[in-house]
């Protein structure tokens, strides 16, 4: 089974941007941890980053029968972005969402998440262990569809 591993915009930029709110990895640490996490449990992982909505919207309708489950950091489009939400609500497998920093400490245009309203969990401030925590939420979720 593959899981998808989605990031939205600016993401790319892990390391460099916002260290006190988004710790020192990068996306391609992320990447490997999420690739290790997969390894563990025997997923396959397809990792991907995206800046543009469009892209994001058109990788899950690709996605949303083929992958197991998905684990989405939409970024700041979780907070804006309802072709997101709308095209997570089409995914046949569960949706974890994930954020690196605890959006809820934040300001309070972070606090609403659109991609939150169609996810079966939401990890938030645990850093990129949290990518490891989201992929392993999303096995435990697969697996039980299949007892
Ligand atoms: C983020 C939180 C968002 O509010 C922000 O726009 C991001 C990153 C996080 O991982 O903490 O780009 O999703």
């Amino acid at each position: 089974p593959v899981v998808a591993v989605l990031n939205g915009p600016n993401l790319n930029l892990l390391g460099e941007r916002d260290p006190q709110a988004y710790g020192t990895a990068t996306l391609a640490d992320i990447e490997k941890l999420c690739l290790e996490t997969g390894d563990r449990l025997g997923l396959d992982i397809d990792f991907r980053q995206t800046n543009h909505e469009g892209v994001l919207v058109d990788a899950i309708h690709e996605l949303r029968r083929t992958a197991a489950g998905v684990v989405i950091n939409a970024a700041a489009l979780s907070h804006t972005s309802v072709s997101v939400r709308d095209a997570l609500a089409v995914v046949e497998g569960p949706v974890v969402e994930v954020h690196l920093s605890n959006i809820h400490r934040r300001e309070a245009f972070r606090h609403h998440s659109f991609v939150a309203e169609v996810a079966d969990g939401v990890v938030t401030g645990c850093g990129a262990r949290g990518y490891a925590m989201a992929v392993e939420h999303v096995a435990h979720l697969v697996a039980a569809a299949v007892e």
